[in-house]
């Protein structure tokens, strides 16, 4: 895999702004849930981090389940129409107050299907709580509830998200120069 550096164009948002905003979703989720149990559901795989981080400013009652979701399909970046779930959750969610965290939030396709079939489970409450909005790429109208940031319509990387499954493990979001990256073999 090629060095970042060589294709990145910049650091769109940096370590301490993401963890500033991710402390202050945290305060908010205690004061909109206070008094209740919560269950975070980590959107696998791009969610890993910002849930882990996020999970640690959270105060009120929690547990924690995954998710595996894929709709672009391999090597695509956008789209395909086919979302499916390849990891259900392990939790009964009926009666639970539910939060899912997402790395991003694009299409909405995705989330709007997650939604849709959570929904069906009868939980208690169920929202959504994303890092990053790309709402001009928005192809269904879905609800965030809690949002990290809005970002323009950029290749980003970096604190979840993957350029071709690496680099998820980078404690800022960077955007790619797509001139300047050599996909790996
Ligand atoms: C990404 C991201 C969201 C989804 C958003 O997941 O983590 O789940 O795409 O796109 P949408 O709003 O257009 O549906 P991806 O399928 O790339 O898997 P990953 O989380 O494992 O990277």
């Amino acid at each position: 895999m090629q060095d970042y550096h060589e294709f990145m164009s910049e650091i769109l948002i940096d370590e301490p702004t993401l963890q500033q905003r991710v402390k202050e979703l945290g305060a908010k989720i205690n004061h909109d849930y206070a008094g209740e149990e919560l269950l975070l559901i980590c959107i696998l795989r791009g969610a890993l981090p910002f849930l882990v981080d996020l999970m640690r400013h959270v105060t009120v009652p929690n547990a924690i389940d995954c998710m595996a979701i894929s709709s672009y399909g391999a090597g695509a970046r956008s789209f395909t129409g086919n979302v499916r779930v390849n990891l259900d959750l392990q939790t009964n969610i009926e009666g639970r107050h539910v939060l899912l965290v997402e790395d991003i939030v694009d299409s909405g396709h995705t989330i709007a299907h997650v939604l849709e079939m959570l929904n069906t489970r009868r939980p208690k409450s169920l929202k959504v709580c994303a890092l990053l909005d790309k709402a001009s790429r928005r192809e269904v109208v879905v609800p965030i509830d809690y949002r990290g940031f809005a970002i323009d319509n950029k290749f980003v990387f970096g604190y979840g998200l993957d350029i071709d499954e690496y680099y998820r493990n980078l404690p800022f979001i960077a955007v790619v120069d797509l001139s300047k990256y050599q996909q790996p073999n």
